[in-house]
């Protein structure tokens, strides 16, 4: 039998870069374009029906990349925030993020709050931004938050399995990716949901984010729903 339609797809945006390079560009006139197809897929996820989107958009590991490139994929980040602030009214998206905000500037902080708070509201497709994200750091967060709670008592060791786990993670309450797409053809997952993709199904698309559109959406989602989820039974 089939598989229905995802809940939550989970994507590992990536190419940016070369889809830049191919065009003799700077590499944040590919992310640009990324951020272009991020926001016309969105609207195409939303009208099929998907009920939960997260994007890796920056990892813990990115800050090693030079510091134009990190300040360039900030500002677009804060331009980003702006324009959905401006066109909040015109969008059916409820937007929040997941990763460590501490490690962002004040004010990009502050935007990431706001957008939080007006979109709120929105009754569509659930979007989770990987900002800072990186899930061994999630992780380590989790079990940081775990410790003091076992420490105040509010916890008991014995409470502890892996639905309490999972809620100590900053996906808490949104349901496992039953698939994980990644652009570029690269077939890793470089640090993204590590606990939440134990059963994902991972598909991997040789297009580079910025050519990534709803057609090639829909063929992941094919190929999804013909795959034979076992989950380790028979
Ligand atoms: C993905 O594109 C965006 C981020 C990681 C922020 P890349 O910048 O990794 O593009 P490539 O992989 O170098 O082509
Ligand atoms: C993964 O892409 C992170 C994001 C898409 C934000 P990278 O380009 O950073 O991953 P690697 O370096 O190829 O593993
Ligand atoms: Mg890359």
């Amino acid at each position: 039998m089939e598989n229905s339609l995802p809940k939550h797809i989970a994507i590992i945006m990536d190419g940016n870069g070369r889809w830049a390079k191919k065009r003799f560009m700077p590499r944040s006139f590919g992310h640009r374009a990324g951020a272009q197809t991020l926001n016309k897929l969105l609207k195409e996820a939303d009208k099929i029906g998907i009920e939960h989107i997260t994007v890796y958009a920056f990892s813990t590991e990115n800050w090693t990349r030079p510091k134009d490139e990190v300040n360039s994929l900030m500002n677009l980040l804060r331009e980003y925030i702006d324009d959905y602030i401006k066109d909040n009214e015109t969008s059916n998206i409820k937007i929040d993020s997941i990763g460590d905000l501490s490690r962002l500037d004040e004010d990009l902080r502050n935007k990431i709050n706001t957008l939080k708070e007006i979109s709120s509201c929105k009754k569509g497709l659930n979007l989770h931004i990987g900002l800072n994200y990186g899930g061994r750091d999630e992780i380590i967060r989790a079990v940081k938050k775990m410790y003091g709670e076992l420490k105040s008592g509010s916890i008991k060791e014995s409470d502890i399995n892996e639905e309490l786990f999972s809620s100590y993670l900053d996906t808490n309450g949104i349901p496992d990716p039953e698939l994980i797409i990644r652009t570029s053809g690269e077939m890793r997952l470089s640090n993204f949901l590590p606990w939440q993709s134990t059963y994902s199904e991972i598909y991997i698309s040789d297009k580079l984010w910025p050519d990534f559109n709803i057609k090639e959406l829909n063929k992941a989602i094919e190929h999804y729903k013909n795959r034979d989820r076992r989950f380790g039974g028979r």
